[in-house]
């Protein structure tokens, strides 16, 4: 009851003082009771290599808002777990014995890594979790809204495969890890558009959102549907789409059927653009992890106005409810939001994307 009253407090003076304009967006709040000035380490660990967002967009953003929030005093330390949950386990004892300030935690396996959770807790070490939803004791969560991200792919899947879909058309269905919850939010979004409309004749979920372990899944459901019988694929992110593109290829399928995807990585934006794949979804990284640099910082330096502002939403895991979120918008990336999503935000710019091979495709849809 207490813990209640106090949030509605902070909650309702959260928005008086920003209103005041009290709370500026560099994060110059009203301190409760400052415990550490800039100088502080944040720890950040991340779950995988094959996907080029956490090296090239997640790490270096945090770092470098990190060090804009603290006068460049702040230091982020990163390690990176290639998809190997045990791994990521002894870094995460490793930042713990570093006594870093605070972690971010963007988990390979959410429900193992709960019992280091709780060690670094008990270290006194606060535990945001990032992107991905870790159980055990975390203090906040920062993410995409994930089940809007399967609802995105499943609608635009729906819009590819045009008015006179029928429900006997067969849709193949590539899922990510078992041991990452957004793949199960993932596949509850996309199946919330897709169930009643099409038939799901083949589903899968993918050891570590492997793109080989995809491709061999797809060539899979060829054999088990027939090549010319796939109407569409849901492959939920844009390393196993690329996978599945392979597949399709192998057995020489010329005319793709819809195969959706997300992430907006650079060869996917490329294979939207020669119409080998029909959409991806964009989530501005920079929104993501500019967030979780603020909230790192707050928290440390224990602005709590500051903190509750920056986490409005609510969010439950398996081990713990009411944790304070905030949880971004995706969008749907298609030829037709190239230029409004990946071009505007600066992840990439027309050169990285019109090389020699795709010159014509972005004439035609007039990027340059
Ligand atoms: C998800 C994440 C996606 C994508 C995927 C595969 O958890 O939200 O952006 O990276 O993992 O790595």
């Amino acid at each position: 009851m207490r813990r209640i009253a106090i949030s509605v407090a902070a909650s309702t003076m959260t928005l008086s003082l920003a209103g005041c304009g009290v709370l500026d967006a560099t994060g110059n709040g009203a301190d409760t009771s400052p415990s550490k000035g800039n100088d502080m380490t944040v720890g950040l660990l991340l779950p995988e290599k094959a996907n080029t967002r956490y090296d090239k967009f997640d790490y270096p953003i945090i770092r470098d808002k990190v060090a804009e929030l603290t006068g460049k005093k702040g230091e982020v330390k990163y390690a990176n777990a290639d998809a190997d949950a045990s791994r990521q386990a002894e870094q995460l004892q490793q930042m713990i014995d570093d006594k870093v300030d605070i972690i971010l935690l963007d988990a390979v396996d959410s429900h193992a890594v709960a019992a280091g959770v709780k060690k670094a807790k008990d270290a006194g070490i606060p535990v945001i979790a990032y992107d991905r939803l870790a159980e055990g004791p975390i203090d906040a969560y920062v993410s995409f809204d994930n089940e809007l991200v399967g609802e995105v792919q499943g609608r635009t899947l729906l819009e590819a495969l045009g008015p006179n879909t029928d429900t006997s058309d067969k849709i193949v269905m590539v899922n990510g890890s078992p041991t990452d919850p957004n793949a199960k939010q993932f596949k509850q979004g996309a199946l919330s558009e897709l169930n009643g409309k099409v038939t799901i004749a083949e589903t899968y979920d993918t050891t570590d959102w492997k793109p080989e372990l995809a491709e061999t899944e797809m060539a899979k459901a060829i054999s088990a549907v027939g090549k010319n019988n796939i109407a569409g694929v849901y492959a939920a992110n844009d390393g196993m789409a690329g996978g599945v593109i392979k597949a399709l290829k192998a057995v020489g399928v010329t005319n793709l059927p819809p195969v959706t995807g997300q992430d907006a990585e650079l060869d996917a934006v490329q294979r939207i653009l020669a119409g080998e794949q029909y959409m991806s979804v964009y989530k501005a990284y920079p929104d993501e992890a500019e967030a979780a640099a603020q909230m790192a910082v707050a928290k440390v330096q224990g602005k709590d106005i500051q903190f509750d502002a920056l986490t409005q939403d609510k969010v439950d895991s398996p081990t713990a409810k009411d944790i304070p979120a905030k949880l971004i918008q995706p969008i749907a990336l298609t030829k037709h939001t190239i230029k409004s999503t990946v071009i505007a935000d600066g992840i990439y710019s027309v050169d990285d994307i019109c090389t020699a091979k795709y010159k014509a495709a972005c004439a035609a849809i007039g990027l340059k």
